[in-house]
């Protein structure tokens, strides 16, 4: 067991980097025997008290000289008869004598790629100063042996940094504790508690070079349970960076690619207390319900950094009378529109309205809390269902009356980073549960990708008026929105107008948009995180993709689950096949049905009707009892 004493002398994030990692057991053979400051204000302090670690304070104001202070300082680290001590942020020259009867016992992280921006004077905020000062372009962090000089001993551990356009020196200064820092530091420490860093002339030598902190290792987790999630978990799980990936709670298929965990997607502590004592790197929140409800803030005031929006930015998805008043502020194009609170101010506008009209339930609805009424009667009704009855929950606390408006519907998904916006591919769903779009409306059937109908004219158009416009307006009123905002189109006789935001991927969209991604997914979601999108070109495959839902007979009404899944592993014998599930779940070692959506078969072609053909052959690969689908997902296509 090694025995570390860490010397902080303020914020001491390094030293709860090194407290977590203990914890968590990413560093092993370590205790943590004492933590010893300069200074008694240290919040470095707070954090060893709530860890139950003792620590001493030793500050040079006490004693007359520093000879006296440097005699005490020794005498208190010897006390705790260290092994190893780490220097974590501590801000005092070490006396000569420590130095040398710690030599190559003794570590010190210092803010900067040494041998630049090291020595006296550069210490703290004043590396990065310097370091932009400069105009370099990567900075980093470095953990190397204590010797008589300043930040001259041998090096352990290095991991670089690239400075961005504007950065000031506090946010680089973050970037680089939580890029490297808070990394390699543990990571050292767990190396030389392990053995495996000997100094030899000066130089340190570590065995296993291949796991050096310059490599990337990353740990994912994908908050979700469905065929969306599904498919992000296939594409981050292609990513070189990704070494663990687990999801909450995850399904039988996501299972393949991700430990799954029995934590659902709004137990917003559990994930949290997950996400710290594993040590993720990167939490991908895939539903709505966890955004709208703000697990991305929950998540990130643990420092644990998150993809998609928070909370103040998933209102866009979250309020649709939010999101109709801001597209009426930003004149984004929509349709027509009152937002009641009021029962009867609703009913008393619906009798001089123009039907047909649409009735929306405010909040979040599965998709489902949208009513098209044909005249006043049906109105009424719908007023009553949405704002009465409740049918909706409290999402029918408020309701937007909107103009009724005909056209084809056209889905385009994006990627936010705060202030830049990159679209993806297009893609159309199929929201009836019955063939020819007949039958009630589901969470979506199936999907087609790319549209016909998203001509270059229609591009252009929404990237006037549509995109760029939605984010800024995001960033204007106080809410910058990081993560991928789904734009529901409906293009008129009129031009494009939004029909609806969504603030996350689609589901199924996501299962024909994604497998067609020619990037590295982990990257581009990393870019949206620390506001660099602008340096990521999206890139997707010249072709075709088209997603047929497996459901169960009576979705969505009422439907059997336990059935056996028989099949599955056909699509792993295929290239450019997939099969995201969505409502499935293991019994025993058998795979069966578990949601009204079952399965999402995906196939891609060379154009849309090969895509199709594909599809539906494969929907014949798999069996289950009381399958069900449609017969015309894509069929829109030969009209084009
Ligand atoms: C860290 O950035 C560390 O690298 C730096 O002080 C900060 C302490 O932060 N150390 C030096 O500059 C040493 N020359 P923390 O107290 O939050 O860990």
């Amino acid at each position: 067991m090694l025995n570390v004493v860490v010397m902080v002398s303020g914020g001491g994030t390094n030293l709860q980097a090194i407290i977590d990692a203990v914890e968590a057991g990413t560093i092993t053979n370590t205790k943590i025997a004492g933590v010893i400051s300069n200074n008694k204000n240290a919040y470095a302090l707070e954090r060893a008290a709530k860890h139950g670690i003792p620590a001493a304070c030793i500050s040079p104001k006490d004693f007359e000289d520093r000879a006296q202070f440097n005699q005490k300082l020794l005498e208190a680290v010897d006390a705790f008869e260290p092994d190893l001590v780490v220097l974590a942020g501590f801000l005092v020259v070490i006396p000569p004598e420590m130095t040398a009867k710690y030599r190559n016992r003794m570590i010190n992280i210092h803010p900067s790629l040494i041998p630049s921006f090291c020595g006296t004077g550069y210490y703290g905020l004043k590396v990065h100063e310097a370091a932009l000062a400069r105009g370099v372009k990567v900075v980093g962090a470095t953990v190397h042996f204590v010797d008589e000089g300043t930040d001259t001993g041998p090096i352990i551990l290095q991991k670089a940094v690239e400075v961005r356009h504007g950065d000031t020196p506090r946010e680089l200064q973050r970037r680089v504790m939580e890029q490297a820092e808070w990394k390699i530091l543990p990571r050292a420490i767990d190396l030389i508690a392990n053995g495996r860093v000997t100094v030899e002339d000066q130089k340190t030598v570590i065995e296993e070079p291949t796991r050096s902190g310059q490599e990337a290792e990353m740990k994912v987790l994908i908050v979700g349970s469905g065929g969306r999630e599904h498919a992000i978990a296939a594409s981050a799980a292609k990513s070189p960076k990704v070494t663990k990936m687990y999801c909450a709670p995850g399904n039988a298929g996501i299972a393949e690619f991700a430990e799954c965990v029995p934590i659902g997607a709004m137990e917003f502590d559990k994930l949290t207390a997950f996400a710290k004592e594993n040590r993720i790197d990167l939490v991908i929140v895939g539903m709505d319900d966890p955004l709208v409800g703000g697990l991305v803030d929950e998540l990130e005031a643990v420092g644990i950094r998150t993809f998609g929006p928070r909370k103040n930015a998933a209102i866009l998805e979250g309020s649709k009378a939010f999101s109709k008043n801001l597209m009426k502020k930003y004149n984004i194009p929509t349709a027509a529109f009152e937002n009641f609170i009021d029962p009867d101010a609703a009913v008393a506008y619906l009798e001089t309205a123009k039907f047909p009209i649409v009735l929306k339930a405010d909040g979040l609805a599965l998709g489902k809390g949208v009513l098209i009424c044909q005249n006043l009667e049906e109105a009424k009704e719908g007023v009553k269902t949405i704002m009465l009855d409740k049918k909706f929950g409290s999402a029918g606390n408020e309701m937007v009356v909107e103009e009724f408006l005909v056209g084809r519907e056209v889905s385009v998904l994006s990627f936010v980073d705060g202030k830049t916006i990159k679209t993806m591919t297009s893609a159309q769903d199929h929201k009836r549960a019955g063939d020819g779009d007949t039958g009630l409306n589901t969470g979506g059937m199936g999907t087609f990708s790319p549209s016909p109908f998203y001509t270059d004219e229609v591009e252009q158009f929404c990237e006037k008026y549509i995109y760029q416009a939605t984010v800024d307006a995001m960033a204007e009123e106080g809410r910058p929105f990081k993560g991928v905002i789904f734009f529901g189109l409906i293009l008129t006789e009129d031009g494009p107008k939004v029909l609806e935001y969504n603030a996350r991927f689609g589901d199924p969209e996501a299962q024909v948009v994604l497998p067609r991604m020619k990037n590295d997914l982990i990257e581009v979601v990393e870019a949206c995180i620390d506001g660099c999108l602008g340096q990521v070109e999206l890139e997707f495959e010249d072709n075709a993709a088209v997603c047929v839902v497996l459901a169960s007979d009576g979705y969505p009404l009422k439907y059997e689950k336990g059935f056996a899944i028989s099949g599955l592993e056909k699509f792993k014998e295929h290239e450019g096949y997939y099969c995201f599930h969505a409502g499935t779940k293991f019994d025993g070692d058998k795979i069966v049905t578990n949601g009204g959506r079952v399965l999402g078969v995906t196939a891609k072609g060379r154009n849309l009707r090969e895509a199709r053909e594909n599809a539906y052959a494969a929907t014949d690969w798999v069996e289950f009892g009381n399958k069900y689908m449609r017969h015309d997902i894509g069929k829109a296509i030969d009209e084009a």
